[in-house]
């Protein structure tokens, strides 16, 4: 498996936004990225025709920004409201859901309402999923502030909550009207949010883009320094791969579970830390380098490959030694990830670079992996 030339992506660029359009029929929709874009009265235009928009935000992000996207809403509909959440990952769930429901129900928002979300991935994934249910599904527009929303998962699609027995296991397809990232917001992300974006970022250079990796690992300094023409460029080609990838396989029926090179393990060691301990990409990062390990034992890939991408992800700012959680809690783990068939893990794997695979392991094999990665 393995994505397209790139050429086949519509990206424009104007003076301040590149759009990247992502081509999924009527559900089609662009993705804005540029400097300044919160500040851009064009970002705003041409949204669903609405009575009332409503901005779910939480406490960290929402005194930052919240009183901009109001401002630049409030010319476009007759009321908008706000919702302001708990912060983090253990609020992904169905108090804050709820939270949202009560708010949409007390206020008697119809279904000409639009919400947008305002923040990182959590706030992404849980407003989607309140869109894609109330009233049986009204739009939805991603407002992305941290470098893993802009890049992965405010494009897509896929929304979600956690359930205490596994993370996003409860959830929906429901696509965005459009997706805005302004640059400008990822200043004010703490360094250590901002290294597990750099995770996803990197992670499309193995599954689909060799020449990306080449041009990540060459200009991580300028990513580090978060020197906007760099950031530009990773942003855009990142959301370029995945619009590739989720135009072709929107409901993940096979191309699209590229797109989780790493997160097996990842999952498995974000669980069995406990969440919140590891960041999810801090996690992604250390699990891509031990798919790599398992695509090398398979005979896919070369040490080299192992070596090369464990060194890029530790400039970025990430662990690349896997906790010891032991073996039988590792495999425990892997078996509820949703990539899991009758109980066979199955893992993403790199078959060249710039091409992605599905594969399963044994358990033995997955021991010898976490063996030669742990701390
Ligand atoms: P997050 O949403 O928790 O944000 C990280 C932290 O940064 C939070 O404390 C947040 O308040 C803060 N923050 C956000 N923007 C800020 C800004 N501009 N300045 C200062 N602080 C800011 O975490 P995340 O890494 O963005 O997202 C992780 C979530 O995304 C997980 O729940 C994961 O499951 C989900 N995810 C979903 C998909 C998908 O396809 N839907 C893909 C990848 C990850
Ligand atoms: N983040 C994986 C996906 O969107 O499919």
């Amino acid at each position: 498996m393995s994505a397209p030339a790139p050429a086949s992506v519509a990206a424009s660029s104007g003076p301040r936004a590149q759009t990247i359009r992502i081509d999924l029929g009527d559900r089609s929709y662009p993705i804005l990225i540029g400097a300044g874009l919160l500040h851009d009265a064009q970002s705003w235009v041409d949204l669903p025709r609405a009575t009332t928009a409503v901005v779910v935000s939480n406490v960290t992000v929402a005194p930052l920004y919240l009183s901009v996207v109001k401002q630049a809403l409030a010319p476009h509909y007759a009321r908008v409201l706000e919702v302001v959440l708990p912060d983090g990952e253990a609020h992904k769930d169905g108090v804050s859901l709820n939270a949202v429901f009560d708010h949409l129900l007390a206020q008697a928002c119809d279904r000409r309402t639009v919400l947008f979300a305002l923040g990182g991935g959590v706030i992404g994934d849980l407003t989607g999923f309140a869109a894609a249910c109330y009233m049986r599904g009204v739009p939805f527009v991603q407002v992305p502030t941290t470098l893993l929303a802009q890049v992965d998962s405010s494009v897509g699609g896929k929304t979600a909550i956690n359930h205490p027995l596994g993370k996003n296991m409860i959830g929906a397809f429901h696509q965005p009207v459009r997706v805005l990232c302004d640059l400008d917001v990822l200043r004010t992300l703490p360094d250590r949010e901002y290294s597990a974006g750099l995770a996803e970022v990197i992670k499309y250079g193995p599954i689909a883009d060799a020449e990306f990796l080449g041009w990540i690992e060459q200009h991580l300094p300028a990513l580090m320094a978060r020197d906007p023409a760099a950031l530009a460029h990773a942003v855009r080609r990142s959301c370029e791969i995945k619009a590739l990838v989720v135009g072709q396989d929107e409901r993940e029926s096979g191309l699209r579970a590229i797109l989780n090179f790493g997160h097996t393990f990842g999952h498995a060691i974000e669980a069995g830390l406990g969440y919140g301990q590891w960041l999810h990409g801090e996690a992604v990062g250390c699990g891509m380098v031990l798919a790599a390990e398992l695509s090398h034992r398979l005979g896919l890939m070369p040490a080299s490959f192992v070596t090369r991408l464990r060194e890029l992800i530790e400039r970025a700012g990430l662990p690349v030694r896997a906790p010891d959680l032991g073996l039988a809690r590792y495999l425990e783990w892997m078996r509820v990830d949703k990539k899991a068939e009758g109980g066979e893990i199955r893992f993403v794997v790199i078959e060249a670079l710039g091409r992605a695979g599905m594969r399963a392991a044994s358990d033995a094999l997955v021991g010898e992996v976490l063996a030669a990665h742990t701390a």
